[in-house]
């Protein structure tokens, strides 16, 4: 698709996409501790990790970062993207991801042979294999408990295959409960995303904008962060969103830098409304405030008006009160 802001921005390509691009990873605090999660995991060789968050926060990024990332001298691995199977087919994607030769004919006794052995084989040449499941908590029950079984795959010393869980918050619920607990008791690593914070939005455009090829023709001013931060809560696909329509909103203004204006204009649109939380309307915000004192002022100017003109004995009210506290 033809995005007509690109050449007048001078990028190559667009900076607020909403695919999971490992290319424009930004390393957030939350991202770099889930990932030190991860090779902590990798060393301690037991059980199974899970990193969980929720929607919008980078978790298939991260998956693929962390994968991209392991050296492939040392590391098979096997990244399963949607895994609403059966465990069959889960274990044909799992062979098929890790490049083992298998017919579909193959009973799943078989199959599952084929891969224990593949796994024994790599492990004698010093090779580790991982898993990688992301959208876990769309696995059924009798996927999870195949998925226990291949966990306990392991030889006199050591497990010989590591699976790590990327999923929604609902995975955490579900791995709750009771009947999940043969599965949950097995997880040995596990770390929940945050958004990110304040601090980092601003150096999370920036990163995304040079990424994308930006040589300085359009930039985010600092009165255009607080709302950006606001609206999107620090989740990177809302921000993503919201700095998607700014630069279209700019182009179409012939304009070089995103300010204030620009981002109150594009969250008053609409179609917006479902990524964006909007804030609870409590009469104790600003604008609340502000006429509460307003009305505090007025009333205070008439008082002092009424006691001048001696309309009402303000003054000998206020010397009643006190002399009745006084006693
Ligand atoms: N650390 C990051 N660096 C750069 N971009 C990020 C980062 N985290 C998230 N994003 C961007 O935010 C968007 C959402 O990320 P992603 O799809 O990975 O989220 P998710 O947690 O997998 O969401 P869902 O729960 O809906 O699957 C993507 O465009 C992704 O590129
Ligand atoms: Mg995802």
């Amino acid at each position: 698709m033809e995005i007509p802001y690109l050449e007048y921005f001078g990028l190559n390509e667009r900076p607020f996409g909403l695919t999971p691009d490992a290319n424009f990873y930004f390393e957030s605090q939350t991202h770099r501790e889930a990932l030190e999660h991860l090779r902590f995991f990798l060393m301690q060789k037991e059980g199974l990790a899970c990193i969980y968050g929720d929607v919008g926060l980078g978790k298939t990024v991260l998956s693929r970062l962390f994968i991209d990332s392991l050296n492939k001298n040392i590391y098979n691995t096997a990244l399963i993207l949607n895994p609403i199977m059966d465990d069959k087919e889960f274990l044909q994607e799992v062979l098929t991801e890790l490049g083992i030769p298998y017919d579909n004919n193959l009973s799943k006794k078989d199959m599952f042979s084929r891969l224990e052995g593949f796994l024994l084989e790599e492990y004698k040449k010093g090779k580790e294999t991982i898993i990688v499941i992301d959208e876990a908590q769309l696995i059924s029950d009798e996927t999870f408990e195949f998925i226990r079984i291949l966990s306990n795959l392991e030889t006199d010393k050591e497990k010989i295959l590591h699976i790590i869980l990327f999923g929604q918050q609902e995975l955490i619920e579900r791995l709750k409960q009771p009947h999940m607990r043969y599965i949950s008791q097995r997880i040995s690593v596990i770390y929940r995303l945050r958004p990110l914070n304040f601090n980092e939005i601003n150096l999370y455009i920036t990163h995304r904008l040079l990424k994308a090829g930006s040589k300085g023709f359009v930039q985010f001013e600092d009165n255009a962060i607080p709302l950006i931060y606001n609206a999107s809560k620090g989740y990177p696909r809302t921000i993503n969103i919201i700095c998607d329509r700014c630069l279209i909103a700019l182009y179409s203004k012939s304009g070089r830098s995103v300010n204030d204006k620009i981002v109150k204009s594009v969250l008053k649109d609409e179609s917006l409304g479902p990524f964006i939380e909007k804030k609870e309307k409590t009469f104790f915000n600003k604008k609340g405030i502000y006429i509460l004192v307003t009305v505090f002022v007025l009333l205070l100017i008439l008082l002092i008006i009424l006691s001048i003109f001696n309309i009402i004995p303000v003054k000998d009210i206020f010397k009643d009160i006190f002399k009745l506290k006084g006693g």
